[in-house]
């Protein structure tokens, strides 16, 4: 955990910063092969931050030495368009890895369109079979935040073994995948939502706290327990052109062990373990072995 807190804050750019690097090495060494692995994304519509997180991708993408290609079709798409565009690049042998921006635009169903890309193509881990890989066991593609998550708890040091584990937010790709991830550390869960009854009670318990429900300030940090790990996935885009969390952090940096800021936190380990999802793609489509990051 070197370098990675410094006063009781996370530091997710250093950390995804070391995970790029062990990307880029892994990506050269297939480079001498003759392999470039390469991504596609796709993007339907004008959402400004959607444009914003797939340049972001992009150019994390060229730093570490993977292609990538934008697509980008019209708000008034069909999901029909959308079907064709995924389908012509589930059946190019040159692309590794297919991304569809979420969200779409009103009116077009995502998880019919999700599951058109082929699992062994789905860089984003939210294939209907690779999100039930993950609680069947552990899946080659597992979705990008909560595994981002799992990485920097590696990486920290954190030990979440015997451990209360409360996650706030029960969306398909991150809050439960992030409950299952945790399970699997042998963590004790629980998952609440806005029907939660007592929700500071939960918090209170939590010796490590993931909160992504897209609320922002929804956590008081007098409500953290001393001594927590706090993950803050939320990041809203706040009418002063800020962006904030989901967790209170001023109050809450003064009680915990740790804590991911808003941003620089679980955003940047988000994109790395995208670049990490699409090597691996890459090289499991070719037979490889897929490489595995030692912990820092
Ligand atoms: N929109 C917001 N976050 C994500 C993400 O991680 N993947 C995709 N495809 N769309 C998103």
């Amino acid at each position: 955990m070197e370098g990675l807190l410094h006063e009781r804050i996370i530091n997710g750019r250093e950390a995804a910063r070391r995970v790029r690097a062990e990307v880029a090495s892994e990506v050269a060494r297939l480079g001498a092969q003759g392999v470039v692995p390469q991504v596609a994304f796709v993007r339907v519509g004008d959402d400004p931050a959607s444009a914003i997180y797939v340049n972001a991708k992009a150019r994390a993408c060229a730093e570490v030495g993977v292609r990538s290609s934008h697509l980008h079709l019209a708000a008034s798409s069909s999901e029909a368009e959308v079907r064709r565009t995924l389908e012509a690049l589930a059946a190019d042998e040159d692309v590794d890895g297919i991304l569809l921006q979420l969200p779409l635009p009103s009116g077009i169903p995502d998880l019919q369109l999700l599951n058109a890309i082929p699992p062994e193509k789905d860089v984003d881990g939210f294939h209907t079979l690779n999100l039930g890989a993950v609680v069947a066991g552990r899946g080659p593609l597992e979705p990008c935040t909560p595994a981002g998550i799992m990485r920097l708890i590696g990486m920290l040091g954190v030990e979440v073994r015997g451990k209360e584990a409360v996650v706030i937010g029960r969306s398909v790709v991150v809050g439960r995948m992030m409950a299952s991830m945790l399970l699997r550390a042998d963590a004790t869960i629980a998952v609440c939502h806005r029907h939660t009854a007592a929700l500071r009670e939960h918090v209170a318990r939590a010796e490590v706290l993931v909160v992504a429900a897209g609320v922002p300030g929804l956590v008081p940090g007098a409500w953290v327990r001393e001594g927590a790990w706090v993950f803050d996935v939320g990041s809203t885009r706040m009418p002063d052109g800020r962006i904030s969390g989901d967790v209170e952090f001023a109050a809450a940096r003064e009680r915990v062990a740790g804590i991911t800021p808003v941003p620089g936190g679980i955003g940047p380990m988000t994109i790395a373990q995208l670049l990490v999802n699409t090597v691996t793609a890459a090289q499991l489509r070719r037979g490889l072995v897929p490489f595995v990051i030692k912990r820092a």
